[in-house]
């Protein structure tokens, strides 16, 4: 077993980090804004950030899983909306075009959502699974699409859609024959653009305010017969699989969180005093430091676990739930704590831990509740 990362992925996250510094400094005003950061992304998609785990064949930087972990914590640190945001497009959407999609379906789709851009427009993906009463029962999907013609119809609801309102392309989950319950969902492509899609309302949020989540609807939407993505009945298995490498993303994002939220709160215990001496020397303190620092090193090495078996093929559904599960959960807790170091400071804006808590929340809900990923990781138990 080794524990050292390859020259490459190193100067990955190092590429990531320095872009962090940098570019990702707008984040506390963005945050109060809800404004969308379309500069970093349209420069991430530069840096082939978007398109990290495509192929280089469709304009993808062709890397691995384990570099695109260390791509997503250092975004993350700084700013988990961007996170979402490149991580939903890399693990949910490039993905599964790559891997469900026809040459024509890459040609046409992945190349700009790899890119992150095509004829110098912002472009990137969403997916649309969630709908208003089918959350965590993603089997529950009420959004129809029945063929007539040369087109596919859909009819339904989408909500909570991450990159909604932003996006070129929207994958979609619907109903091609309800009879036959998961093995009756599908998944289409669908263009921005096409007659009978509507982005619905925006919605204001807890956390990652930059991010833009929202509700979509469908209206006797036609798309063309070639939109569907793999074969009918297929999309279930398309969803479910696509959301195991995405939970390995969100986990990712989770690292960056509990790692900013330690870092910052080092940085102020090294600077503040009390009782006569700097917080870092109370005992009280330094107890919580180290079981943020040690919490967040177990979350990396179940994270990376989680990709490396990704990257080597192997199944790794339970791994990526259970990195998401523990990554989210230390997340939350980290930031908890960073708060509470801070004392008054961590309860205002300014020093950015309170964000920090509102945004790890979410890693605890979305691609898959903590309730959802014990059931992943205790089906796979059942199986064993
Ligand atoms: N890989 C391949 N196939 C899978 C699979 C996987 N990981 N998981 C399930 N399946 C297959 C099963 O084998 C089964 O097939 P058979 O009938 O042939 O045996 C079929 O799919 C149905 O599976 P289940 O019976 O396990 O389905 P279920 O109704 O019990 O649901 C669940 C299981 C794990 C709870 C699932 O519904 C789930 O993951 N729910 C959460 C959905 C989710 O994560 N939503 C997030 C929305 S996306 C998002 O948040 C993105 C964003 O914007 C950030």
């Amino acid at each position: 077993m080794k524990f050292a990362f390859t020259e490459e992925q190193l100067m990955i996250q190092q590429t990531a980090r320095d872009f962090a510094r940098t570019e990702i400094t707008d984040a506390i005003e963005r945050d109060e804004t809800s404004e969308f950061p379309y500069e970093i992304v349209r420069k991430l998609g530069e840096l082939g950030f978007l398109g990290m785990i495509a192929p280089v064949e469709y304009d993808g930087a062709g890397m691995d899983t384990l570099s695109y972990v260390l791509a997503m914590e250092e975004i993350s640190k700084a700013d988990a909306s961007v996170g979402v945001i490149m991580s939903v497009n890399n693990s949910l959407v490039c993905w599964a075009l790559n891997e469900y999609g026809t040459p024509e379906q890459k040609e046409k789709y992945l190349r700009p959502l790899a890119r992150g851009q095509h004829n110098g427009k912002l472009y990137i993906g969403a997916f649309c699974l969630s709908e208003p009463n089918a959350g965590s029962d993603a089997t529950a999907q009420t959004t129809t699409a029945v063929r007539d013609g040369n087109s596919w119809v859909l009819n339904g609801t989408k909500n909570w859609i991450t990159n909604g309102t932003t996006s070129e392309l929207y994958l979609v989950f619907a109903m091609t024959d309800k009879s036959k319950g998961a093995h009756g969902i599908s998944a289409f492509l669908v263009e921005r653009n096409t007659p009978g899609f509507e982005i619905l309302k925006k919605e204001k949020k807890l956390g990652i305010r930059s991010s833009d989540t929202c509700s979509l609807g469908f209206t006797d939407c036609r798309i063309p017969l070639e939109n569907l993505l793999g074969a009918e009945g297929e999309g279930f298995k398309i969803a479910m699989k696509t959301l195991d490498g995405g939970r390995i993303g969100i986990a990712a994002q989770a690292l960056g969180i509990a790692a900013a939220s330690l870092e910052r709160s080092v940085k102020y215990a090294k600077e503040r005093r009390s009782f006569g001496k700097l917080l870092i020397d109370h005992q009280a303190i330094q107890m919580k430091l180290a079981d943020m620092a040690t919490e967040l090193e177990a979350a990396r090495m179940l994270t990376y676990e989680a990709a490396w078996r990704k990257d080597q093929h192997l199944p790794h559904s339970a791994q990526s739930a259970i990195a998401k599960l523990y990554a989210s959960k230390i997340a939350v807790k980290a930031a908890l704590e960073a708060v509470q170091i801070h004392g008054g400071y961590g309860y205002v804006q300014e020093y950015e831990v309170e964000r920090y808590l509102r945004d790890a929340k979410i890693t605890e809900i979305y691609e898959g509740t903590s309730e959802v990923q014990r059931i992943v990781i205790a089906r796979s138990l059942l199986r064993a």
